[in-house]
């Protein structure tokens, strides 16, 4: 297990927030229609590559891996805390669902036909992130699309109560969609398109479409 301190903070914190978490985000993609088409476009992706397995890294309560399920994808999901995942089990139990870090990510090599980390590489910090995507590269099959929502922005905080004033110790890693490319390209990705949210806002998004270079 990796004792890293942002890591154990990080399990710590999502574990004593899961289940508001869950309560708090269960039907909130519906009211986010270029979210859904993100997650849409992915599933076909994978569909028009075979099918397969597909791993939500970062699952948190599995709420965007049982959407992906709905859209016909053999999608399972891995998570830092397993608080998330007993939340995650509890209300997908149809669904796998495993504890895991995306910074020693236990899939076998070329195993998963689609990887999608929905804002939980927010909390990887930066000089970690190309380790993070070795893995992420390793575990996709050749040409293997791969899915990265994240904040935008140029700077990162530490974020100490949330999803209903609970105690929590992250730092949340807001960047650039130009940043995030340039990491994926050295690991072996090559991006296909990328997706601005919320551009006119304080807390924009993004999304990032890539595929494994074979
Ligand atoms: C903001 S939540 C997002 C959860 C879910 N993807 C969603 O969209 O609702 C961040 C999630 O990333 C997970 N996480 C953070 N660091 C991780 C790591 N190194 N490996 C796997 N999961 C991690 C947390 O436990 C948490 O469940």
């Amino acid at each position: 297990m990796n004792t890293d301190g942002w890591l154990v903070d990080t399990r710590i914190s999502y574990d004593t927030v899961a289940v508001s978490y869950a309560d708090q985000l269960r039907d909130a993609l519906a009211g986010y229609p270029y979210l859904r088409a993100a997650l849409s476009l992915f599933a076909g992706m994978v569909h028009a590559g075979g099918g397969g397995p597909v791993a939500d890294v970062g699952c948190g309560p599995g709420h965007i891996t049982a959407h992906l399920h709905e859209l016909g994808v053999d999608a399972f999901g891995v998570d830092l805390s397993p608080g998330m995942i007993d939340v995650a089990r509890r209300d997908h139990p149809g669904l796998r669902f495993e504890v895991g870090s995306m910074t020693d990510l236990d899939l076998a090599d070329a195993s998963v036909a689609g990887l999608l980390a929905w804002w939980s590489l927010i909390h990887v910090p930066d000089d970690t992130v190309p380790t993070v995507f070795g893995h992420f590269r390793r575990a996709l099959r050749p040409d293997g699309p791969l899915l990265l929502g994240f904040h935008v922005g140029d700077e990162s905080r530490l974020k100490t109560q949330g999803y209903g004033g609970h105690p929590m110790r992250v730092h949340v890693h807001r960047r650039q969609p130009g940043q995030v490319a340039g990491w994926l390209r050295d690991a072996g990705f090559t991006v296909e398109a990328q997706l601005l949210l919320d551009p006119d806002e304080s807390a924009p998004g993004a999304v990032l479409f890539a595929r494994r270079r074979s």
